[in-house]
């Protein structure tokens, strides 16, 4: 795993490191227990399972989950669950992303993809399995039956499926090869990659008190903003970055002829765009004044972010 330690933002550095790693722990714990276990059966299905989510990933989306609960004075306990839930989202859709049909990609998180390591079938399912395994904490792990519940489990919904990531990867592998226009691509990242982020971001918020009407807008604007800002700072990676650092195939992009801001804007403008979103995202939050110090940490670190 790469070490975070060079990425902390000027002010405050220990404590945001102090905090990331925290929730990042707790994270890793909750989703090695929410998991099943690798012995049960069918052992092979639950192994690859496990070996797809635990033990690697930055875990942005839950530390945007945990940053944004601080809006709303949220539980541990409950940011917790929707942190696990959309993380387990988001490893499915990397284990699907790294299919031969997708991105054909054979390194993840610095280890061999979940289809080399196991076989096309089993990634297929842990996939899927992921995907329901996300569904089904948020039923059983949260206060049952009352309105946020469900708004919650509709939210998640809604950024999982073909009017979000799934659609945007749809949109994606339809794009091999063609150029895109700027609101072309933008809405392609915003559905692929920014859903989740976006969902990470109102599920942690949803976890405490109400916000008002005009907080929830601000903090939406935040989450499209910070959602977009993230794919974009991946495809500046793909292409500046190497795949000992990325953990990942690095040039895959232009390899595969995929439209991204790179190869749109050009390396240049896509870095100033990625600051003048970083500082559009961070003003959004400024109604929030001091609760959203996390936050705005975590522009920051999903801007200057390495891998
Ligand atoms: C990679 O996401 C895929 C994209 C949506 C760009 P991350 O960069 O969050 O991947 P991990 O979870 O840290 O490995
Ligand atoms: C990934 O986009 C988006 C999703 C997984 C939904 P990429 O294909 O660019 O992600 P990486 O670069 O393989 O992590
Ligand atoms: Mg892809
Ligand atoms: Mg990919
Ligand atoms: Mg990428």
């Amino acid at each position: 795993m790469n070490s975070f330690d060079d990425l902390a933002p000027g002010q405050g550095e220990s404590s945001f490191t102090d905090w990331m790693r925290s929730v990042q722990a707790r994270v890793e714990a909750s989703l090695a227990r929410l998991l099943p276990s690798g012995e049960a059966i069918p052992a092979r299905l639950h192994q690859a399972m496990r070996y797809a989510s635990l033990g690697g990933g930055k875990r942005v989306r839950p530390l945007l989950a945990f940053a944004a609960g601080e809006l709303s004075e949220a539980a541990p306990e409950r940011l917790e669950v929707v942190a696990c839930a959309v993380e387990l989202i988001h490893s499915y859709s990397l284990v699907h992303d790294d299919l031969p049909c997708m991105d054909n990609d054979v390194l993840r998180r610095g280890r061999a993809t979940c289809h080399v390591e196991y076989d096309e079938a089993t990634a297929l399912l842990v996939g899927d399995s992921l995907q329901s395994l996300a569904f089904e904490i948020l039923a059983r792990e949260l206060p049952g039956g009352s309105e946020r519940q469900r708004e919650m489990i509709r939210l998640l919904a809604r950024a999982s499926g073909s009017c979000g990531m799934a659609g945007g990867q749809s949109i994606d592998l339809a794009a091999v090869g063609q150029s895109l226009c700027l609101p072309e691509l933008e809405m392609m990242h915003a559905l692929k990659t920014g859903a989740l982020i976006r969902a990470a971001v109102l599920l942690g918020a949803l976890c405490g008190r109400a916000l008002s009407e005009g907080e929830r807008e601000s903090l939406d604007r935040f989450a499209k903003r910070a959602g977009l800002l993230f794919q974009i700072v991946d495809d500046i990676l793909d292409c500046t970055s190497n795949t000992t650092t990325l953990g990942k195939t690095a040039g895959k992009d232009a390899a595969a002829a995929k439209p991204t801001y790179v190869s749109l804007l050009g390396l240049e403008r896509t870095r100033q765009l990625a600051a003048d979103l970083q500082q559009q995202a961070v003003e959004a939050l400024g109604v929030f004044a001091e609760r959203s110090r996390r936050l705005v940490e975590l522009t920051d670190f999903i801007t200057r972010r390495k891998f």
